[in-house]
């Protein structure tokens, strides 16, 4: 193997992620630079239930995950010795799914005789920032829009957080997922909507935009979903064609006013410059658009992860977890996958 020079200061990291439907391994250098980021995505054998099935996902996870952490070593051209530490989501997600991730992690520290650092899934996906964007530091503003989470989040400081918002039902990600099935467009939906958008009016249809009473940054999708729902039924009942590229544009223009207007009105009350976005549905396009014109409007700076590290990945994972590390941070050998980890919270 062509071994890497390994400096004495630098940090490398073998990151895990295993926590929903890809399986996927990464080596990061001092949190920010990419050496390799390998992601076995499970999208084709979801795609025929309509959804992720968890009891599937853990066992193409467990099919898959060897190989993807080889690939990662190998395309970064370094071997398990020479890495610092290994890091791995152990919440939150499917409990199955990250379990095999968890006890991979595990072993290979364990044999290596290295530190094991668990990371939080969203703490990973806010990281995803760091990669691309060298003078992104805390504090900042944080919207967090995937398909299990939607929440507004003050990064004050590498590894601490305080959740302003959060979404009182669905996701963004889940509105997007169930609309796009409503509509015959399939599964993960979030990217069939954003294409089927730029052929469609976003004005075509009126939906709600959900305010909830004392909680300005918190969301609702559910409202929105049933208002697309009782349209569809509304127009079939008619006997009218809908028109599905208006639909999703009315739909993602409604979810996409309601994510800009929050994370701009909450960046002015905390007096806060930089706002960034992260997870999934952080690579929509009118999102990003949007997200941009409105920070420009307001002399906000501006951040996004390129698509691959918006989605799961690794590589945010490692990016989350050398600042624990510098930090202290260490896992016990009884690391446990926690479904339901609160950002935060170890
Ligand atoms: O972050 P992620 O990969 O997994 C979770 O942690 O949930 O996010 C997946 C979600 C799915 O709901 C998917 O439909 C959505 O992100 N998504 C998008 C786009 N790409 C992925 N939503 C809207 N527009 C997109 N381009
Ligand atoms: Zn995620």
């Amino acid at each position: 193997m062509n071994e890497k020079k390994v400096t004495e200061e630098s940090v490398y990291i073998l990151a895990i992620e295993s926590s929903c439907d890809e399986t996927a391994a990464a080596v990061v250098k001092d949190g920010r630079e990419v050496l390799s980021n390998v992601i076995s995505s499970q999208i084709a054998l979801h795609t025929q239930y309509g959804g992720v099935v968890p009891e599937l996902a853990s066992r193409k996870h467990v099919e898959k995950i060897n190989q993807v952490i080889t690939e990662a070593l190998l395309e970064a051209g370094m071997s398990l010795g020479q890495m610092t530490a290994v890091a791995v989501t152990y919440g939150p997600g499917l409990v199955g799914a990250l379990l095999v991730g968890v006890s991979a992690a595990k072993a290979l520290a364990y044999g290596a005789g290295l530190p094991l650092v668990g990371v939080h899934h969203i703490e990973g996906h806010i990281s995803a920032n760091f990669i691309e964007n060298p003078e992104l530091a805390p504090p900042f503003l944080c919207l967090i829009v995937s398909g299990g989470h939607t929440h507004l989040v003050i990064m004050k400081d590498y590894g601490e957080f305080e959740i302003i918002g959060r979404t009182r039902d669905d996701a963004a990600g889940e509105a997007f997922d169930k609309v796009a099935r409503a509509i015959g467009l399939g599964y993960p939906g979030g990217p069939k909507i954003d294409r089927a958008a730029k052929e469609g009016n976003p004005h075509a249809m009126e939906f709600p935009r959900a305010k909830i009473e004392g909680s300005p940054y918190d969301f609702s999708f559910s409202g929105l979903k049933s208002a697309v729902l009782n349209y569809l039924n509304h127009e079939k009942m008619m006997g009218n064609e809908v028109n599905r590229n208006d639909l999703a544009a009315s739909f993602q223009n409604s979810v996409v006013e309601v994510l800009v207007g929050r994370t701009i009105s909450a960046a002015k009350e905390y007096g806060i410059q930089d706002v960034v976005i992260a997870g999934g549905v952080a690579s929509n396009s009118a999102l990003r658009a949007a997200m941009e014109a409105a920070c420009g409007r307001e002399g906000l700076r501006f951040y996004h992860p390129s698509p691959v590290l918006c989605t799961d990945n690794a590589a945010m994972i490692g990016a989350a977890a050398y600042y624990e590390y510098k930090k202290g941070v260490r896992s016990g050998w009884d690391l446990n996958a926690v479904p339901n980890l609160k950002l935060g919270e170890r």
